[in-house]
């Protein structure tokens, strides 16, 4: 899509878009979070690589460590503008001086509740106030960026008139701050369409989430004409954030086919970094960074991605720097499950694949998510298990409890022919065997020589994967292995298998 294209369908699209990154202030003030000046630097350096334009370094006013951190990350002399908040009081220009940056973002409050409940402020005195500040910015060389916190409950004429009045006073760039994220994309266009009409100077938005709309309205402010949009990594940010940086960004090179500076294949490594150091994991189904957004479990999804990736993916992982899962489970197809055994260079006959294919549909059925070490470990353990099965399990049912001796009935089919049994035990997997013995008796008699039990992975619903070593009566051993979510069943498949085995090697 070219730019001329796209500007004819939004006539009053920027010609450049800036993004202004609010990570290290807005970001940083969501509950919980608190970056020491080392990490602050670190995600610093990352932004500035990554190539955002601006970056609120913090709020230097409100802190030792503010003021440090915003004057080291300009220390650093970064390609990006390093900006620091302040409200509209000299002492709070100061700190940014302080600071030695040379780009302010001023605010105060002009809704009706923040004049008459927190400033406690008529009209007149806010706008005053805001043009003293301008003018003392820019009398000490600061460029300036002014915020009429909660614009979008502000009344429109009087937030026209004060905009102005910042203008008049030397105001650089007016940011236009939705604090508690009540626009939607319809009144967003209003508003941006009126105050494009009204002010020559660049606007940007800073837009909050609160109705999961924050993305959406950046957009539609950027094609109504704003110049910039306040991001932060993760859409962090008081209550429930901010607009997202890599949603803004990737939505924008996607949809639109607007390329801002910014190097895409950065933006997962960035908000894992972030996630990390802030302690603020994004849910699995984050657009662009999270876990699942190049997941895929469903048979016909899978299908479509390895004929062309594009059938199910908007973008291709690589263009974030994330990759793509093909997760099994009972969604899970048999090309999926052909394509995971390519990647782990298994190779299994026709038998051995239903087989594994069916256990995995199975797990799926009661819930389970199939991990990669997971379908390893099935595969693999189907691979080294018995080729024929003489001895099948047929049907399983056990007795435990305080005051009765664990018993266990089992059925088996031995050489097409049904036979059940039932004995007891010191517990459930010995009575089986127990059983097992019983039923076999005729065929041969084994001896369990090895029992040992792992889980595959960690976790309460881990699989366990049981090894065992039999012997029979004429001196041949035989090792067995099973995979299942249920131990008793596991060690159980796990002796049978050895059984099989070793029956194989009588007969052959
Ligand atoms: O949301 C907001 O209004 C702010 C201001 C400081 C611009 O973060
Ligand atoms: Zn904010």
């Amino acid at each position: 899509m070219d730019i001329e294209k796209i500007k004819s369908k939004f006539m009053n699209l920027a010609d450049e878009i800036y993004i202004f990154d609010t990570t290290l202030r807005d970001g940083e003030q969501t509950p919980g979070v608190a970056l020491t000046v080392d990490e602050k630097i670190q995600i610093a350096q990352k932004l500035d690589s990554l190539g955002v334009d601006k970056i609120e370094a913090g709020f230097p006013a409100s802190s030792n460590g503010e003021l440090q951190a915003c004057s080291k990350i300009k220390s650093l002399d970064l390609d990006s503008t390093i900006v620091g908040l302040a409200r509209s009081v000299k002492n709070d220009i100061d700190a940014v001086l302080d600071a030695d940056l040379e780009y302010v973002h001023l605010f105060i409050g002009t809704s009706p509740l923040h004049r008459d409940y927190k400033l406690k402020m008529s009209k007149e005195t806010i706008i005053s106030t805001a043009v003293s500040a301008v003018e003392y910015a820019k009398d000490h060389g600061l460029d300036v960026e002014f915020s009429a916190e909660d614009a979008t409950r502000t009344e429109k004429d009087f937030l026209l008139d004060f905009y102005n009045s910042v203008i008049d006073a030397g105001a650089d760039f007016i940011d236009i701050p939705d604090t508690v994220g009540v626009l939607t994309p319809v009144f967003t266009k209003d508003l941006m369409t009126y105050a494009k009409s009204y002010f020559k100077t660049p606007i940007s938005v800073h837009f909050h989430n609160d109705f999961g709309l924050a993305t959406a309205n950046s957009l539609t402010a950027i094609e109504c004409g704003a110049n910039q949009t306040h991001v932060t990594v993760n859409g962090m940010g008081e209550r429930t954030g901010n607009t997202s940086l890599e949603e803004i960004v990737i939505a924008l090179h996607s949809a639109y086919g607007i390329n801002l500076n910014i190097d895409t294949s950065q933006l997962y490594s960035l908000s894992e970094f972030v996630g990390r150091l802030t302690g603020v994991k994004m849910p699995v189904n984050k657009p662009i960074v999270g876990e699942n957004a190049f997941a895929h479990e469903s048979g016909i999804h899978v299908h479509g991605i390895l004929n062309n990736p594009f059938t199910y993916e908007p973008i291709s992982p690589e263009l974030v720097g994330h990759s793509r899962k093909i997760f099994l489970g009972k969604h899970t197809g048999a090309n999926a499950l052909k394509s995971k055994l390519k990647d782990y260079h298994i190779e299994l006959d026709d038998n051995q694949f239903d087989t594994v294919f069916n256990q995995i549909k199975s797990l799926g059925d009661k819930g389970k998510c199939i991990t990669d070490d997971d379908l390893k470990a099935i595969a693999l353990t189907e691979l080294g298990s018995a080729r024929e099965k003489p001895i099948k399990l047929k049907g399983l049912g056990l007795l435990c409890g305080a005051v009765v001796s664990p018993t266990a009935t089992v059925k088996l089919e031995i050489d097409g022919v049904e036979k059940e049994t039932s004995n007891t035990g010191v517990g459930p997997v010995d009575a089986a065997i127990n059983a097992i013995r019983d039923l076999i008796k005729d065929t041969m008699n084994i001896e369990l020589e090895e029992y040992n039990l792992e889980a595959i992975n960690g976790g309460t619903d881990a699989l366990a994967d049981v090894f065992v070593i039999s012997s029979d009566d004429e001196g041949n051993k035989s090792t067995g292995r099973a995979i299942n979510d249920d131990i008793v069943m596991a060690s159980i498949l796990a002796v049978l298998d050895s059984i099989n085995k070793l029956l194989l090697i009588k007969r052959s």
